[in-house]
């Protein structure tokens, strides 16, 4: 007999092999959880049904933006952007005042040219080496 709490328990579609490929080529490049990168995926796919460009604030060494930029790409989507902001040089000194415990200079080994070169088969991407919010306050910013 199979008891249907165990089937809830060990559900995690995450596993399937067309998202551990995908996986594959990002997990050495986010902090962010296997589990919630799927999730990152579904809401992305999801996405598509609306018009725009997509965004991400925070992309440290680009392995989110390499999920959006690689569902835009396998769906022969064209006609989209995507705007990648962070300083790409670790956290700045604003976040000394953060409560959040993230103080200037974690996150700090990763470069510009690094995410650069990790994205570049991707097209579409642009790049904002920039401290937010400041660089959203800027006229051209907000209508992206
Ligand atoms: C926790 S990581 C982001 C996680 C990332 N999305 C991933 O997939 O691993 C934090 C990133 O946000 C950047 N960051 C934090 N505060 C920032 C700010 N005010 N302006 C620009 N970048 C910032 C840091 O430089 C770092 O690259």
């Amino acid at each position: 007999m199979i008891c249907i709490c165990d089937i809830i328990l060990t559900y995690s579609p995450w596993s399937e092999d067309w998202f551990q490929e995908i996986y594959s080529k990002i997990k050495d490049h986010t902090l962010v959880t296997e589990d919630r990168c799927y999730i990152i995926h579904r809401f992305c796919k999801q996405c598509l049904h609306f018009e725009g460009a997509f965004t991400e604030c925070f992309v440290y060494r680009g392995g989110i933006a390499f999920l959006i930029a690689h569902i835009l790409v396998n769906n022969y989507v064209q006609d989209r952007q995507v705007h990648l902001f962070d300083t790409f040089s670790g956290m700045p000194a604003i976040a000394n005042e953060d409560p959040s415990g993230f103080k200037e200079g974690l996150f700090r080994d990763v470069s510009l040219s690094a995410v650069k070169d990790y994205l570049q088969i991707l097209p579409f991407i642009i790049f904002y080496q920039c401290l937010i919010p400041e660089i959203l306050k800027k006229e051209n910013v907000k209508d992206l």
